[in-house]
């Protein structure tokens, strides 16, 4: 298994641009099932998770052809298989997506059940709820989805919690229902907004995408379509966060400030300078950041995907800072980790105090889940003396060329087997 190794120390100076988002490619090319024609799609982030979502479309029948710079053509009219296999579910949970496309275009899904991960439960009890609502027959046997619907009739639906993968699930399957579909708590998600763009670029009726309510006018059938996939704001936030750690200066491009206002809150709050320009934002550290409470919470506020890279900030930042993780139960994995190469951490439930220090130490740790990685990688690079992060099998899922781009901004980072 690969691990990385960091000598720390050095601030990351210079530009990198940012990647195609990971959770918008993931619907988006699940979109491509409900497709009566080729889906091309541009900035797809070269990703193992995108690798695993193309095989998983390949062994149901989609045709999937990897073309240069990130474009990405899948054409579902070859379709044979409306299967989606534990092998490939339970490596990723975003395979979850294909239920919904399948069931409205193909009448049919046998999809495995995600069971949990590393940071919780994660059930998919809202996803099935909806599609019921809209008539589908929904039965789990075996630990697998087995859905059917003639043709899906619009719905209301109210989801229990805002649900990210849920409202995009059921956004899908109702643009090739038969009526309108409402979808009220809908997810507010940026990605949900890119996924609703590329729907109605193949002739979906959708408004309300980016507010809590979504409404879907059903169409008879989607057309082919060319789309580009929006900037990845997690690995833009990760990338401002390493570089506030190690007292650097960077510029990112190919991405976009408005994605991220809690996030560039925060840091201004740790007194970083940040200046955002159109698609670019650069980032001044201070000589010492100030520590910075967060509270995770769906979008507009504060994600739950930057948690870790704040702990990782606030390790060893100016006085003591509450991290409350409210989405996922299990999300702070990353903490016994950064106890190892020395931050003081508290954790008492789903808060997390953390205290900082002047500085860390190299040690080696071990990545348990892909933001817990990046919060391990933020770490390393401000520690003295060498980290190694073993199973970064996790990072390899999310962050694309990571340690070229980190190499460019003149970290020390090498990968070994
Ligand atoms: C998505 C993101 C993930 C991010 C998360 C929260 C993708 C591919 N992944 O995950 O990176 O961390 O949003 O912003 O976009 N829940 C239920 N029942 C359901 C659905 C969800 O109880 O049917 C719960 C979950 O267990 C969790 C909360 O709702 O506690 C929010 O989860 P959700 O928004 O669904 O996360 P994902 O869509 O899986």
């Amino acid at each position: 298994m690969d691990k990385l190794l960091i000598a720390g120390g050095a601030p990351l100076v210079g530009e990198v641009a940012i990647s195609g988002a990971k959770n918008a490619a993931l619907p988006i090319l699940c979109a491509g099932l409900l497709c009566d024609g080729a889906l091309a799609l541009s900035n797809v982030p070269r990703l193992n998770d995108v690798a695993t979502m193309l095989r998983l479309l390949g062994q149901m029948g989609v045709t999937a052809a990897n073309g240069d710079g990130g474009t990405v053509t899948i054409d579902a009219r070859t379709l044979t298989n409306p299967v989606a296999p534990y092998e490939m579910v339970k490596t990723m949970r975003a395979s979850i997506l294909a239920l919904g496309p399948l069931l409205a275009r193909h009448g049919e899904a046998r999809v495995s059940l995600p069971g949990g991960c590393a940071i919780g439960a994660r059930p998919v009890d809202q996803h099935i709820k909806g599609l019921q609502a809209m008539g589908a027959e929904i039965r789990v046997e075996n630990g697998y989805v087995l859905a059917q619907a003639r043709r899906l009739k619009g719905a209301r639906i109210v989801t229990d919690m805002v649900t990210v993968t849920g409202t995009e699930n059921l956004m899908m399957a109702a643009t090739l229902a038969d009526g309108e579909t409402v979808i009220e708590n809908a997810a507010r998600e940026p990605e949900v907004v890119d996924l609703a763009d590329c729907l109605s670029a193949m002739g979906a009726r959708i408004s309300g995408a980016g507010s809590d309510r979504i409404v879907v006018r059903g169409v008879e059938r989607l057309h082919g379509a060319e789309y580009p996939v929006m900037p990845d704001r997690v690995e833009t936030g990760t990338y401002l966060c390493a570089a506030a750690a190690t007292r650097g200066e960077i510029l990112l491009t190919q991405t976009s400030a408005a994605l991220l206002d809690a996030v560039v809150e925060k840091l201004r709050e740790a007194g970083c300078a940040i200046e955002c320009r159109p698609g670019a934002i650069a980032l001044k550290a201070p000589k010492r950041l100030k520590s910075v409470s967060v509270r995770t919470a769906p979008y507009p506020a504060f994600p739950t995907d930057m948690q870790a890279q704040f702990m990782a900030i606030d390790c060893v930042a100016e006085g003591a800072a509450v991290i409350r993780e409210t989405i996922f139960e299990n999300r702070f994995m990353h903490a016994v980790e950064l106890i190892r190469l020395g931050a003081d951490i508290r954790i008492d439930a789903n808060n997390a105090v953390v205290t900082g220090v002047p500085t860390l130490d190299g040690a080696t740790v071990m990545a348990t889940d892909l933001r817990a990685s990046a919060s391990l990688v933020i770490a390393g690079l401000v520690a003295q003396g060498e980290t190694v992060i073993e199973r970064i099998y996790h990072l390899d899922r999310g962050y694309e060329r990571i340690e070229e781009k980190l190499t460019r901004l003149g970290a020390n980072v090498r990968r070994a087997r």
